[in-house]
């Protein structure tokens, strides 16, 4: 793991210890934002703050910049009332991809702070396989089903458990180090 992955994962510890997790919107880009800002401050410039250029991974491209805000505006306002739901409103963040690096590890947590508060449940990331997962994400695009079925099989009720999100928040960190490249 890079240095500045390393501080950025002591920042996600942070967040937790110290309660400002509490405190964060949910289900809403205000929320991911703020989100983005507590792990990345000090460390990327854009920490906190929405793309301005294009970009994609793995040949998908994300949403253009020029429609961002407007994209956004339309996830906030998406239900988020049942599992299926919340991991749809998932499934278009993701696409949209707001930030110019960190949007897996930001939206992983904020994906958990909308099941944990609307269903009592947090995904165990830690038995998530990081190629399942990153085969899922590439192809909820176009069909979330995959996805669906993988996050579903690993749902806890075991919210208030601090080793089992800090083992997630590893695990998470994790999956940033596979490889991949970037455009524009
Ligand atoms: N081809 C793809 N199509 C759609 N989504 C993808 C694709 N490849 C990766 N993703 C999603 O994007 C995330 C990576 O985005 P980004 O590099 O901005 O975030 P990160 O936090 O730096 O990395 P990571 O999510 O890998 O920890 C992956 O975790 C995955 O959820
Ligand atoms: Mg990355």
């Amino acid at each position: 793991m890079k240095n500045i992955d390393k501080l950025s994962l002591d920042n996600a510890y942070r967040l937790f210890d110290s309660g400002a997790i509490d405190a964060i919107e949910i289900g809403t880009t205000k929320g991911l934002t703020h989100i983005h800002a507590y792990l990345f401050d000090g460390l990327y410039d854009f920490a906190g703050k929405l793309r301005k250029v294009n970009i994609s991974k793995g040949g998908f491209r994300f949403a253009t910049v020029l429609y961002l805000r407007e994209i956004l505006a339309k996830i906030d306002e998406m239900p988020e009332e049942n599992t299926d739901q919340i991991i749809e409103k998932y499934v278009e963040m993701n696409i949209a991809h707001p930030f110019m690096e960190g949007n897996g590890r930001t939206m992983r947590i904020w994906l958990d702070l909308m099941l944990k508060s609307r269903m009592k449940l947090v995904i165990d990331w830690q038995h998530i396989d990081k190629f399942q997962y990153l085969q899922a994400m590439e192809r909820s695009p176009i069909n979330d089903l995959e996805l669906k079925t993988l996050l579903k099989a690993n749902l806890s009720a075991d919210v208030s458990n601090r080793e089992l999100i800090f083992k997630g928040i590893e695990q998470s960190y994790y999956y940033e180090g596979y490889e991949k490249s970037e455009e524009e």
